[in-house]
């Protein structure tokens, strides 16, 4: 299935002329400069609000005139930003509320960017205004092509202000009544009663922090308020130029913002990648980014989305930035692609001169001339991307589903109790990740409530939550024939982080995976127990359930311990379908042995039948296959039949040796 907005690769980056103002030598030079390196986009205004508004109702929009027509006369696509991440000094001088308050409930100082209120009425009133001027007087341009909403949107507020949005929004959650509140967040417990909605504040470290309920409640609310901070910005943006398309550029899996439900207002999902390559172990940097990928496709409905930012050479915020090895990012582009981006774009086109990020990286460094490694790097890739344009809007087709879901995230974190140190929800799914990876098995990264009838496997790391209607849908899945796999600690609490009752896991659960969880051992670093499957040994650690079968097979049992012979791993026949229950957390030798079972059992097959070593990731998107080397040494794969390499044009079969980052692109 195809479905793009382009009919190309976006290459390009952020681009901040604004900042030379002074230098029209410059930009033109930048011109110049794009077009060697095969640049066809620029992101530009991100943080130009001081520019164009430099006092309250003062515009000066005439140099964004200028670069607008210059770049659409150089034929670059231009994606324009809206200014809210940073706003002028004068602003915030006049109108101190828009300035955020921390938990500490000091309000903060003009200063840094995302600085801001949610909830201040001024300033998303001031945010319209601008947005509002902006969309009018580019609708028409043809060189706009895009809409970059603010900059990464996150942190939180506690004003005032944000403490009576709060207290309306759980109003609203809880039916108007304190009744429900204080049972859902069973304020019994340490005698919290609410008696009044003016008691409840914003969860802080010298405050109320031990209600779990209450910490997920408000991390909803400030997700929400984000979303309808958006909401705000585009106002004029959807009346004005309704057939430009929006975004807004995510990072990573920050968990302050349920992105999940965040992207659904997005026609195009767009997020910042910024692996730390060549800092250590390359192979486990491009499983966690390829998940990451795959979580962003996922959430955009599987349509391809935009590398919005990666840095052509190094960051300068880690705390040593190591050059990454040549052609890396070159690597890590591709890999973006492969897993269905539509764009390669750099955070940033040129170094600035001064301020925070002066030793970023960047397509154009301070020497100012295209004779550099990285400029080379970026004018090659840019030129193979141009040979891509077949893959473009490509969607990915994935049988198999992990789900990841940011309100379970949020609730693993929050809960107190079995063993408080190993939490890492997101690396347990890249755990279970890890295997099909490997085997070039496409996989999409789901939410709880999402459709799981496309799937024939759908695997639960950690499913400690469950919200409303997800048990329901977990069991008319496998009824009709789904496989799911759950894993300890999976269908303890609802959605208020109140416990089901008549045992784990909830309600039907039991009867979908035909067991009873009875207790739950937790393991500190060092301890271990062990299960044996087909005959193996297997480390359990961290967390073991002791459970009991209430019908289910019993794979795999433990080992050790005084619930040694019980059982470790069961697998339930409900309906068409089957319920597979693992008790214990692992490394991952036992994840990858078990997913390998499963991909046997239910015919699950990689996406080609190239066979590489080790190192090797292979993607198929479309037609086009991506063979990419994250190894550290040169690797060799064997190609099943005779491709066309997209890049050279030239035919390719039998055995290939890929070099350390080298990849090939055939169809
Ligand atoms: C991003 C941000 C950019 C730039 C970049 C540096 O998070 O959106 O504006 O600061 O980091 O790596």
């Amino acid at each position: 299935m195809k479905e793009s907005i382009f009919d190309h690769i976006i290459h390009g980056g952020d681009y901040n002329p604004d900042q030379w103002i002074d230098t029209p030598e410059i930009w033109d030079e930048d011109m110049r400069l794009m077009n060697l390196a095969h640049v066809n986009s620029a992101t530009v205004g991100i943080f130009a609000w001081g520019m164009l508004e430099p006092e309250e109702g003062v515009y000066n929009f005439e140099w964004m005139d200028k670069l607008l027509d210059m770049l659409h006369k150089n034929g670059k696509d231009v994606i324009l930003a809206t200014p809210s991440g940073a706003r002028p000094n004068w602003l915030a001088q006049k109108y101190p509320e828009v300035l955020r308050v921390e938990e500490s409930g000091i309000r903060n100082e003009y200063g840094v960017r995302h600085n801001h209120c949610l909830t201040s009425p001024i300033y998303r009133e001031k945010v319209r205004s601008i947005n509002r001027l902006l969309a009018e007087r580019y609708k028409d341009h043809p060189a706009v092509k895009m809409w970059h909403i603010s900059n990464e949107y996150c942190g939180e507020c506690h004003c005032e202000l944000c403490q009576e949005a709060f207290r309306e929004w759980l109003k609203k959650e809880y039916h108007n009544s304190l009744d429900e509140l204080n049972f859902k967040w069973w304020n019994g417990f340490w005698s919290h009663q609410v008696t009044d909605w003016s008691q409840i504040n914003s969860p802080k470290f010298r405050g109320e922090n031990h209600v779990s309920a209450m910490k997920l409640a408000w991390k909803r609310f400030v997700s929400e308020s984000h979303i309808s901070f958006f909401e705000n910005e585009i106002a004029p943006l959807k009346e004005i130029t309704p057939n430009i398309p929006i975004t807004t550029n995510f990072m990573k899996m920050y968990d302050g913002i349920n992105y999940q439900d965040f992207a659904k207002k997005l026609d195009l999902v767009s997020w910042d990648n910024y692996p730390a390559w060549d800092k250590g172990n390359n192979e486990n940097e491009a499983l966690d980014t390829a998940f990451v990928h795959d979580a962003f496709r996922t959430m955009g409905g599987g349509k391809p989305f935009f590398m919005m930012e990666s840095t052509p050479s190094l960051v300068n915020w880690h705390d040593v930035n190591k050059l990454p090895r040549p052609n890396r990012q070159a690597l890590s582009a591709i890999q973006a692609v492969a897993h269905g981006a539509d764009s390669v774009q750099y955070f940033q086109w040129r170094k600035s001169r001064g301020g925070h990020e002066k030793f970023h990286g960047a397509v154009v460094d301070h020497c100012g001339h295209e004779n550099t490694r990285v400029f080379k790097e970026v004018s090659t890739l840019g030129e193979n991307l141009e040979k891509l344009s077949n893959v473009v809007g490509e969607h990915c087709n994935s049988k198999v589903a992990i789900i990841c879901d940011w309100e379970n995230g949020w609730a693993v974190k929050s809960f107190c109790g079995y063993n408080n140190l190993q939490r890492d929800y997101y690396h347990e799914c890249t755990k279970w990740y890890a295997t099909f990876w490997k085997k070039g098995i496409s996989v999409d990264i789901i939410a709880m409530d999402d459709d799981y009838s496309k799937y024939d496997l759908v695997i639960a790391p950690f499913l400690y939550m469950l919200k409303e209607g997800t048990i329901s849908r977990i069991e008319s899945y496998v009824k009709n024939g789904g496989n799911f796999l759950a894993t300890y600690l999976s269908g303890i609490v609802d959605k208020d982080d109140l416990c089901f009752l008549g045992g784990f896991p909830g309600n039907e659960l039991k009867d979908v995976f035909g067991i009873w969880v009875e207790e739950t051992d937790s393991l500190p670093e060092g301890m271990k127990n062990v299960v044996e499957y087909k005959g193996k040994e297997y480390d359990a650690i961290n967390f073991c359930d002791i459970l009991h079968s209430k019908g289910a097979d019993v794979l795999a049992t433990y080992k050790q311990d005084f619930y040694s012979e019980t059982p470790a791993v069961t697998e339930n026949n409900y309906g068409k379908g089957k319920a597979y229950y693992t008790a214990f957390a692992n490394k991952g030798d036992f994840f990858e042995d078990f997913s390998n079972s499963l991909i046997n059992e239910h015919n699950i097959a990689p996406d080609t039948d190239i066979k590489a070593e080790d190192g090797i990731s292979i993607r198929k998107r479309g037609n086009t296959i991506f063979v990419m080397n994250f190894a550290d040494t040169e690797k060799e794969l064997v190609l099943d039949k005779e491709y066309i390499n997209l890049i050279t044009n030239e035919k390719i079969s039998g055995k290939v040796t890929l070099s350390v980052c080298e990849y090939l692109v055939i169809e």
